[in-house]
């Protein structure tokens, strides 16, 4: 089954909202790219600006997080409700929030739920440390993240999981392409033992970590690499626009 491609920049906690404002400016045009989805993840603050901007094109906007409750006493938390305001997807489980914030496999299961709950696409981040990679452990990191994830649930609507390995998130040190291959290819096998082969023929499984202009073709020409989630290059329209270009090039 053909795989629609993703683009998605994940902008992390960078920029004034006159900054974002700029950023979509300069990506002018993206909307028009064929057969590419694109998808902008600006912090909270500037997720209204973003959604407003793009509002009537195919661009889709993300939160970098959000809470599995509806609503409640969660001080300084955003819930799916409030996200889904301002947003149609949302990454979660990205490496940082697992290492600066304490995010575990359990408690992502329960935001995966929430955001199919409310019509949140999700991109589900896993990925191994750079100790886990010297120690061989790289496969049973990446099984265990997405079988917890993922539990016994039917799939969320139009799942997508970033294979995004520590070691190489602003390093500049990307993963090989036969590295993020062979992961992206686990990782599709374990959605098929967890939800059947053909969820796992339809999950997109994007390649993140040090993703720039002169890489990404090289990345797209692997078989289960189905779009980028790119960090640093999001940051600068000129590069975004030349990696969704690439992406949708190798569709
Ligand atoms: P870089 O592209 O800056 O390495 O970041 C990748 C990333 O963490 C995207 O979520």
């Amino acid at each position: 089954m053909p795989r629609t491609p993703i683009a998605a920049g994940n902008w992390k906690m960078n920029g004034t909202s006159a900054e974002a404002r700029a950023l979509c400016r300069g990506l002018s045009g993206i909307d028009q790219i064929a057969g590419v989805e694109v998808v902008l993840a600006p912090s909270f603050t500037q997720l209204g600006l973003v959604w407003d901007f793009w509002c009537g094109t195919d661009v889709h906007v993300a939160g970098q997080n959000m809470h599995p409750q509806p609503s409640g006493a969660y001080t300084g938390e955003v819930s799916p409700v409030q996200l889904a305001e301002v947003a149609d997807w949302v990454i979660l489980g990205h490496s940082e929030r697992r290492q600066f914030f304490c995010e575990d496999d359990q408690t992502l299961a329960l935001k995966l739920r929430a955001a199919d709950a409310h019509g949140l696409t999700p991109i589900l981040c896993v990925g191994e440390s750079e100790a886990e990679r010297e120690n061989k452990r790289t496969s049973a990191v990446l099984t265990r993240q997405v079988s917890l994830a993922l539990g016994d649930d039917p799939q969320p609507a139009g799942l997508v999981i970033a294979y995004e390995p520590v070691w190489a998130i602003g390093t500049g040190q990307a993963a090989t392409p036969v590295e993020a291959q062979s992961a992206c290819e686990l990782i599709r096998s374990v959605v098929a033992d967890k939800l059947g082969a053909e969820a796992a023929d339809a999950v997109r499984i994007l390649y993140g970590g040090s993703v720039k202009p002169d890489n990404i073709a090289d990345f797209m020409a692997q078989p289960d690499v189905d779009g980028a989630l790119v960090g640093g290059a999001a940051l600068d329209s000129d590069a975004f626009l030349a990696i969704t270009r690439a992406i949708a090039a190798s569709a």
